[in-house]
């Protein structure tokens, strides 16, 4: 319903859905309408440049992209060569190409030589790391920046983490990190959709 209705026809990013999906990606991206949101997020908070921790195959990164809108700018960081082979191909056939640059190595190590602000983060990474890249999206940004954590809910795992699962745990720690941090502050939605029980984290830089 709400894809058919609200969505609509969106060839470039079903597309890129299609061939991550085709190359064997996993189906972890947002949803449809999650990546709507995410650029209207852009769009409200007139976001001119955007940071993406986790690029899988770049669905994502298209509403991003977008959200910036022509002359903006969208860095989004992959670890894994065969995502980035995939994602870079969806850039290129998006159109969207030209917004985006794509650092193709461990996360935190492009995180370290990245400088300038961004206006918004998204991670949606490794979630053991949770912590430690909301801290680097921090000394990217400015006060009234956004960062946005995907799957802070993970079906109601995170409560009650299984032992050895290092995922929920991380994303616990991230609960822990932004509680009555000095500089955040936070809120999570949780959302029910085509991509399960989930939820993402939102946090406005106050300082
Ligand atoms: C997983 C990771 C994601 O970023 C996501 O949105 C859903 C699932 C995972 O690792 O299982
Ligand atoms: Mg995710």
């Amino acid at each position: 319903m709400i894809e058919s209705t609200l969505l609509g026809e969106d060839e470039a990013t079903a597309q890129a859905a299609r061939h991550s999906a085709a190359s064997g990606l996993p189906d972890i991206a947002v949803s449809p309408a999650q990546g709507r949101f995410l650029q209207m997020v852009c769009e409200l908070i007139g976001a001119r440049r955007v940071l993406e921790i986790g690029t899988l195959g770049g669905y994502s990164t298209l509403f991003l992209a977008r959200g910036v809108g022509v002359g903006g700018e969208v860095v989004t960081l992959e670890a894994k060569k065969t995502y980035a082979k995939v994602a870079q191909e969806n850039f290129d056939a998006s159109g969207l190409g030209d917004r985006i640059t794509m650092h193709i190595r461990a996360a935190l190590k492009s995180l370290a030589d990245l400088d300038g602000v961004f206006d918004l983060t998204f991670i949606d990474a490794d979630k053991p790391n949770n912590v430690n890249y909301v801290e680097h999206a921090l000394c990217l940004s400015r006060p009234g920046s956004l960062i946005i954590v995907d799957n802070v809910v993970r079906e109601g795992n995170i409560l009650d983490p299984a032992e050895g699962d290092e995922s929920a745990k991380g994303t616990r720690a991230l609960y822990e990190h932004v509680k009555d941090h000095p500089r955040l502050e936070a809120t999570a939605l949780q959302t029910v959709g085509a991509k399960g029980w989930d939820g993402m984290m939102f946090l406005r830089v106050k300082s």
